[in-house]
């Protein structure tokens, strides 16, 4: 079983100004595909308080395999998500954040407008998210499918890429 971790960045649930809708959400969703999810935590819209949140799920010794984000990956001021997962990242996988966002075109045309950025920190795999609810599952439900695959080659467990199972 794979081990998750779920950052929810945004200043206004740090705040408790507005409850976090999307990180609960992020977690059930994982939770139903079979992820353990061993940390949960929400950091403000800030570049230094995300990559810190990153770097310690990734670093310490019994790491997360995955770690999912929800929130800052837009166009305001503040959004710095992908920024900071960029910064923490060894190896990006465009190709995920590229079928979140053909997938979320069919539903949206603002799926164009998410920022959401995909990589490879040691043996983590980080993936954005949007914000919202409805944006976090729509853009998570059309990668989740093959993320195991991954998760089992970054970890050197064998991974017969033959198998199209899934
Ligand atoms: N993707 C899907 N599937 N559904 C959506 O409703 N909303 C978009 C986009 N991606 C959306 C989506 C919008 S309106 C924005 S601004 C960006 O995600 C960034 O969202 P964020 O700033 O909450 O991270």
């Amino acid at each position: 079983m794979f081990k998750a971790a779920v950052l929810t960045v945004s200043d206004r649930s740090f705040r408790g100004e507005r409850p976090d809708a999307g990180g609960p959400l992020v977690v059930e969703i994982l939770k139903n595909a079979g992820y353990a999810v061993a940390e949960t935590a929400i950091v403000p819209d800030e570049q230094g308080r995300i990559e810190a949140a990153l770097r310690q799920w990734c670093d310490r010794e019994e790491p997360v395999d995955l770690i999912v984000t929800t929130g800052g990956t837009g166009f305001a001021p503040r959004d710095v998500t992908p920024e900071a997962t960029i910064a923490v990242c060894d190896r990006l996988t465009p190709g995920i954040p590229e079928a979140m966002r053909y997938a979320s075109m069919q539903v949206t045309n603002r799926a164009m407008l998410s920022r959401a950025q995909a990589g490879i920190r040691k043996g983590t795999l980080i993936v954005n998210l949007p914000g919202s609810p409805k944006a976090a599952r729509e853009n998570l439900e059309a990668v989740l499918p093959a993320l195991a695959h991954g998760l089992e080659m970054l970890s050197g467990r064998p991974a017969d890429c033959a198998n199209l199972a899934d």
